[in-house]
């Protein structure tokens, strides 16, 4: 990975425009799009370009991954989703590097008659709020994807929900925020400084210290527990793990899977997302059990188990990887997008399990906040004083 655009040795108390803490996608764009708008930037993370995204499948979901209840999340996914074949053209055409985009559309199938009921109200829901999503039969859904169990009982064809190679769409961001002037220090932020009531910068684990008029906190589910944050100012984020296969599906084999597979199974939300180079991401466990990484042999069985159920001839295919990672849950699961009750410090976290989908509007809403002062009508829905409000008597 290029260095070129890494701050020098000694720099202590080098002073930005704008301050992001967390390089993971979320930070690495809100980085780039500020750069892009003129603004000097700095990003500090150890690992640029690492984080949940490392582990994530990538399906940009917005419509099969609805629930009841959130429809502000929905627009903010929407508009993310609309966006997102310029931004990846943009940053391959910027960068030279391929970030897996891929217009498939998504399949949600049924596998027993609970699951039916279940996937046709989301349907009627769909429809209600003039999504696009088409009904199918079992036979339907089996003659689209002829690798389904034959007692798949029906299933859900929703044609904008596309996909993305987050591991590659994470290294052309940290490429592009190179391009784009962002000065990238790979070191730990060990404690947020403050100096009033208002957040100035950060001290690394060099000992450096930086400063910024403004700091953007995208520390993923660590958003919290940055050491020198003033209590309240922002909620727990609790760590939620995922658990993720990655399979190969041989030349001989295609096309094993032509758009994205998802399905409830046992309550849980399965989905197989087959990319252009032959990898099939099989995922995800959902576990609430603190900052553990470990995969489990449990973990690996369930996906295997289930991913057999709706699509037997998985256990044909190479097994490559088996990993998991952690997804920023907020309180209500939706994101904390722009200013928080401390002066000086943004917040740019907690997307939950819409990390990947929501990047792009992410960057474009926080840089047009970190250019303006306004918070886009887009982002007030996701402003973090909806917890502080909350805890007022
Ligand atoms: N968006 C998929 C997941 O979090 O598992």
């Amino acid at each position: 990975m290029s260095r070129v655009n890494d701050v020098p040795r000694g720099t202590d108390g080098t002073s930005f425009e704008v301050l992001v803490i967390g390089g993971g996608i979320i930070g690495l764009a809100v980085a780039w799009r500020t750069a892009q708008r003129g603004l000097r930037v700095a990003l500090v993370d150890p690992v640029p370009g690492g984080g949940a995204v490392q582990v994530a499948a990538g399906m940009l979901a917005p419509v099969t991954e609805l629930q009841y209840g959130e429809e502000p999340l929905l627009r903010l996914g929407m508009a993310s989703n609309e966006r997102y074949a310029a931004f990846a053209a943009e940053l391959s055409e910027l960068t030279g590097l391929a970030t897996g985009y891929r217009a498939t559309g998504t399949l949600a199938v049924a596998l027993d008659a609970d699951d039916k009921a279940e996937l046709s109200e989301l349907h009627t829901f769909h429809q209600r709020l003039g999504l696009e999503s088409s009904w199918l039969t079992g036979r339907e859904a089996r003659r689209l994807e002829p690798m389904l169990a034959p007692g798949v009982r029906g299933g859900l064809l929703v044609s904008g929900d596309h996909q993305v190679d987050g591991r590659r769409l994470a290294a052309a961001l940290v490429r592009a925020g190179e391009l784009g002037g962002v000065l990238t220090h790979r070191a730990e932020a060990v404690e947020l400084l403050v100096e009033g009531d208002r957040a100035r910068g950060v001290r690394l684990s060099t000992g450096e210290r930086l400063f910024a008029d403004q700091v953007v906190l995208a520390a993923g589910p660590h958003s919290h527990r940055l050491p020198g944050l003033p209590p309240g100012v922002l909620p727990a984020i609790r760590p939620v793990k995922g658990q993720i296969l990655r399979l190969r599906i041989p030349s001989a084999y295609a096309p094993f899977l032509s758009r994205n597979v998802r399905a409830v199974v046992r309550g849980g939300h399965l989905y197989l997302v087959p990319r252009a180079d032959g990898e099939l991401v099989v995922g995800a466990t959902t576990e609430e059990q603190g900052y553990d990484t470990t995969v489990t042999a449990g973990g690996v069985y369930e996906l295997l188990r289930d991913a057999h159920e709706l699509i037997p001839g998985i256990t044909e295919l190479p097994l490559v990887e088996t990993s998991a990672g952690l997804r920023p849950g907020s309180p209500d699961n939706a994101p904390l997008l722009g200013p928080t009750a401390l002066p000086g410090l943004v917040a740019a976290t907690g997307h939950y399990r819409n990390g990947v989908l929501l990047t792009p509007v992410t960057g474009d809403l926080l840089a047009e906040y970190l250019g303006t002062g306004e918070l886009p009508a887009l982002a007030t829905p996701f402003s973090p004083d909806r917890f502080a409000a909350r805890s007022q008597p």
